[in-house]
């Protein structure tokens, strides 16, 4: 943080310390009545022979205050700074007012690319309520580091690969009652479904559906096609659920298109002596680690998941170079991420390190609100129907005279439901309620979109904000409280990029949202005095920016009306 850098180097020439052990030690108290930075003094009392009080008291008295501070003061060992709350209030909002938009990116990341593998969908499968939070968590990073500076590369894993091919194939062939292509994916599944059914039945459908796949992997014209075909099915529909989650891919590429791209890989584990042949199969033992081994090649010939990974991982780093890939998958994989990663570090990929798990916890509905048979999976795309349907209604209530109100709910209701995997902890497990995640005045996205829609709604009463302010009119609690909370967003934003935890970000807006209200409901905005309305329609719209950015970068909208 600048200002850090600034009181370390104000310090440094009276202390004899380095800058950035300095640096290092300062604080941010808890209680703002002992500042807005303090500054320990009991380390330097080794080296400066005094006790920590009169080393603050000496450097209260010699210490010139650094500019944007209005005192420093001595207080026990400390060596407390306030900050001059009007420049503070001037320079925060200059600057989001200025960057707009851009309030909250940077270009740190200048020069780097991060590849983040994010909703990794099965083709020919329903698209689930359970690849919610790799598809949400992984868009929001993408969203995140892209804002950062860096060049991103979202790339969607596809399970495309793999014997259930030859079911599917079968099963069209034999029941199929149109092209292909006009399959739904709830079709294709039920076709799925109805192969397991009839295989019970008559086992021989079993060997035939090995022959289909056989078929696949040899490249014959028909059974390419078909597959083909199922997978452009699937994509096409899948793209429009992602569409409404405001989520996109660089690539698509998915398990099938390593099928060329692991002998190599293969080879080399023999070369090197890391693979052994183990009643049949090749494996990587990695028993050293506490681990079942790797099966790299399986006793019937055939190349199973890890092995694809490990092609894929070494495609990316040869295509793009990354300087970190991300992989947003649940942690029920957590000992397969562990063992390819390992295999890798055996073969001397040194930049396994750059590779990370980014895993989450399981998302389940809770009391059973939304109702499926036993074992069936609950789509994401009526999830989605469900929250914008009742979102609907929310908004016919409190807002009957609004006009658009179709858009409205769509952005509300399909922000709901991504802020529930968004808003805590990763690794934590959600249990979703439609009580919880719709409630407007909860710790919601439809409360923050609703924050920023009031923003928009002052604004606009007021016929827009006037260029000029003086924002030291801005001295009350609650600006102040507000514009803290504003001006921590890029830092938010720097965060939640490196522990790779988008609730950061979410966080840091709700923090906003509820200041905003606070402020909104203890100070005029139209106040009688001009100067003072200018100044907080400046906060205003300050607020309306910040919201709307860090909404963005989580992949959810902003309507200015709802
Ligand atoms: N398609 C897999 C599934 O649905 C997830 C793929 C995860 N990514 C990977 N590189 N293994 O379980």
């Amino acid at each position: 943080m600048e200002v850090v850098k600034t009181l370390a180097q104000a310090l440094a020439p009276l202390c004899n310390t380095d800058e950035a052990v300095l640096a290092d030690w300062i604080e941010v108290p808890k209680n703002t009545e002992m500042g807005d930075y303090a500054f320990p003094c009991f380390r330097l009392s080794k080296t400066m022979r005094k006790a920590p009080n009169l080393i603050a008291g000496e450097l209260a008295q010699n210490l010139k205050v650094p500019e944007g501070f209005v005192k420093c003061e001595a207080i026990g060992g400390y060596l407390n700074f306030f900050t001059d709350k009007s420049a503070v209030a001037g320079s925060v909002l200059s600057r989001v007012l200025k960057e707009g938009d851009a309030y909250g990116s940077s270009t740190e990341g200048n020069g780097k690319t991060v590849c983040i593998e994010y909703s990794s969908i099965n083709i020919a499968k329903p698209f689930g309520f359970h690849h919610l939070p790799s598809t949400a968590i992984g868009n929001a990073l993408y969203r995140i580091y892209k804002a950062l500076g860096y060049n991103t590369v979202g790339i969607n894993h596809l399970g495309d690969w793999g014997t259930q091919f030859g079911k599917m194939i079968t099963a069209y062939k034999l029941w199929g009652d149109k092209p292909v292509d006009d399959y739904s994916i709830r079709e294709l599944v039920a076709l799925y479904v109805r192969f397991h059914d009839e295989a019970d039945k008559d086992p021989s459908l079993n060997e035939t559906a090995r022959a289909w796949f056989h078929k696949i992997e040899q490249g014959d014209p028909e059974a390419l096609e078909l597959w083909t075909k199922m997978k452009d099915a699937t994509i096409r529909e899948v793209k429009v659920t992602y569409k409404r989650m405001g989520v996109d891919f660089d690539s698509w590429n998915g398990e099938a298109f390593y099928q060329d791209k692991m002998q190599p890989i293969i080879d080399e584990l023999r070369e090197k002596g890391i693979s052994k042949v183990d009643q049949g199969a090749e494996i990587v033992d990695l028993s050293e680690w506490n681990m079942p081994p790797c099966i790299i090649v399986k006793s019937d010939g055939s190349t199973i998941y890890a092995t694809r990974d490990l092609a894929a991982a070494c495609y990316r780093k040869e295509t793009y170079n990354f300087s970190k890939l991300l992989y947003v998958v649940a942690y029920q994989q957590d000992l397969h991420f562990r063992q390819f990663f390992k295999v890798l570090e055996l073969m001397g990929r040194d930049w396994v390190k750059d590779c990370v798990h980014v895993n989450f916890g399981m998302v389940s509905m809770e009391g059973g609100a939304f109702h499926t048979r036993e074992g069936k999976v609950l789509y994401l795309d009526d999830v989605l129907d469900a929250a914008v349907e009742k979102t609907y209604e929310i908004i016919c209530e409190k807002s009957p005279d609004l006009e658009d109100k179709k858009s409205a709910a769509e952005a509300v209701g399909v922000g709901a439901i991504l802020w529930s995997v968004l808003y805590n902890n990763r690794i934590k497990d959600v249990s979703f309620s439609w009580d919880k995640v719709l409630n407007f005045d909860g710790e919601t996205a439809p409360y923050v979109q609703y924050t920023h829609a009031r923003s928009c709604s002052v604004l606009r009463k007021a016929g827009g904000r006037p260029e000029a302010f003086d924002a030291s009119l801005l001295d009350d609690p609650e600006s102040t409280a507000l514009l803290k909370a504003i001006a921590g967003f890029p830092e938010a934003v720097r965060q939640a990029a490196e522990k790779y935890e988008p609730y950061v970000v979410s966080r840091a807006i709700m923090q906003i949202a509820n200041a905003f209200n606070r402020f909104y409901y203890e100070q005029r905005i139209m106040a009688d005095d001009p100067a003072v309305r200018a100044a907080r329609l400046a906060l205003c719209d300050a607020t309306r920016q910040v919201l709307k950015n860090g909404l963005n970068l989580l992949g959810i909208l902003a309507p200015e009306r709802m």
